[in-house]
């Protein structure tokens, strides 16, 4: 056992402190504390520990109400204040964008949110022995668990209903669930399903059944139904759709800013998941064309418009470095919202091609936002970096950086 003072945050939110010149990283402390630790892992440059004791502890720690907090890992940083999470997320864009970016870019401050509990409209779940829970961290186990203080109400009632039934012969379960209309749909993942459907149907709109590779069933309706402001939004099981409901109609409002339509433009919405972004904005721009890998969420991207009655938008299922290829039509705007993995180098030479004035780049990774920064600014100028705080008590933090054509 060491004892070390912790005087920094690395970007995952762990405390930084030193053994014998070497660099360690303990979860769940903060500057200012003093800690004996145990290592748990030993690499070449850097150690890793957990927290054996608190010998001086900062004033900052406030105290956590999650009973699996330290456990799942889905939450990080649930011993600080929320004031303190904003900083820390404000910190970790600034310095990796000021480290990665060689030029002085305008950040603006992080756009916060209201709720910073119950916020989450999807959890995914693991069964193991007929008990619902989530991974404990690095390992295959699982923690049962009851309630999930990060996950929509109506998400939690669902879990204590599951947690009657018989869910042997089930792997996976995902719950989601809308604030809008109050929808809930459960989708099962095994090789049998023992749960009383019936039961179950009492309290959800829909179930989606996956039992075995080749049987899919579909109970109810199959989808559920959102809404950002005016605009519905009907969601597969499998389609991507942002997680923190009430924080994405601010994410959207901020999109449509920064794009400053006028009525006029083409509007490309690259990884557009069931067109959310292009539907938001369709009514202030002349026509969106949106791309997505996943067949489902394209399906639902259109019958979105059709529901919406919006007759400017079009949507295509792909790959976005392949469609776009094909695409000449002219672009005035291109927002892009890729996965991690940030943007690859075809679609960005095709972004060049297509020559939009407005680039508006929303990320859920910094780093490789920086990388593609790094590319885009061969002919485009950084307006400016705002971030947006979609996943309060975690390390995470989403981006909007604007980018205006050079001449
Ligand atoms: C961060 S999500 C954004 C979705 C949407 N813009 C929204 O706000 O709901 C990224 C989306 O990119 C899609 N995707 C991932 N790789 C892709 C690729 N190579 N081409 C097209 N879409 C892709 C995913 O399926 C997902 O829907």
């Amino acid at each position: 056992m060491q004892t070390i003072e912790i005087n920094k945050l690395d970007h995952q939110g762990r405390g930084i402190g030193k053994i014998d010149n070497k660099v360690i990283f303990v979860p769940y402390t903060l500057p200012g504390d003093l800690v004996e630790v145990e290592i748990t892992k030993e690499k070449k440059n850097f150690l890793e520990g957990k927290v054996n004791k608190f010998i001086n502890k900062s004033d900052e720690h406030i105290e956590n109400k999650c009973l699996y907090y330290g456990i799942c890992g889905g939450c990080q940083l649930r011993h600080m204040s929320y004031q303190k999470q904003l900083e820390f997320k404000q910190n970790k864009i600034e310095e990796i964008i000021n480290k990665f970016v060689k030029e002085k870019i305008k950040i603006n401050n992080i756009i916060p949110c209201d709720n910073i509990d119950y916020y989450r409209n999807k959890i995914s779940l693991k069964v193991v022995d007929n008990k619902l829970g989530f991974n404990i961290l690095g390992t295959h186990n699982i923690i049962p668990i009851n309630e999930c203080l990060i996950a929509d109400k109506k998400i939690n009632n669902i879990i204590k209903v599951l947690n009657k039934q018989n869910l042997s012969g089930i792997d996976n379960i995902m719950i989601r669930s809308s604030f809008v209309n109050d929808d809930i749909m459960v989708y099962l993942e095994g090789k049998k399903c023992q749960i009383d459907i019936n039961e179950l149907k009492k309290y959800v709109t829909s179930i989606a059944l996956h039992i075995n590779e080749n049987s899919k069933k579909v109970i109810n309706k199959g989808n559920i139904i959102e809404k950002l402001n005016n605009i519905k939004y009907k969601i597969s099981n499998l389609s991507f759709f942002q997680v923190n409901t009430a924080q994405t109609i601010k994410l959207y409002d901020l999109i449509l800013d920064k794009s400053k339509l006028n009525g006029k433009e083409v509007v490309y919405d690259l990884y557009c998941g069931t067109g959310t972004i292009g539907l938001y904005l369709s009514h202030k721009c002349k026509k969106v064309i949106g791309i997505e890998l996943i067949e489902d969420a394209v399906i639902d991207a259109r019958e979105n418009a059709k529901i919406n009655n919006i007759q400017n938008c079009e949507f295509y299922a792909g790959d976005v470095s392949k469609i776009i290829e094909k695409m000449n039509e002219k672009a005035d705007v291109i927002i892009v919202d890729p996965p991690r993995n940030g943007l690859d180098n075809k679609t960005i030479q095709n972004i060049f091609r297509l020559n939009p004035l407005r680039v508006v780049y929303t990320s859920c990774d910094p780093i490789t936002l920086a990388r593609d920064l790094n590319i885009l600014k061969e002919k485009y100028n950084i307006i400016d970096i705002t971030p947006v705080d979609m996943f309060p008590n975690t390390y995470h933090v989403e981006t909007v950086m604007v980018l205006e054509r050079k001449n």
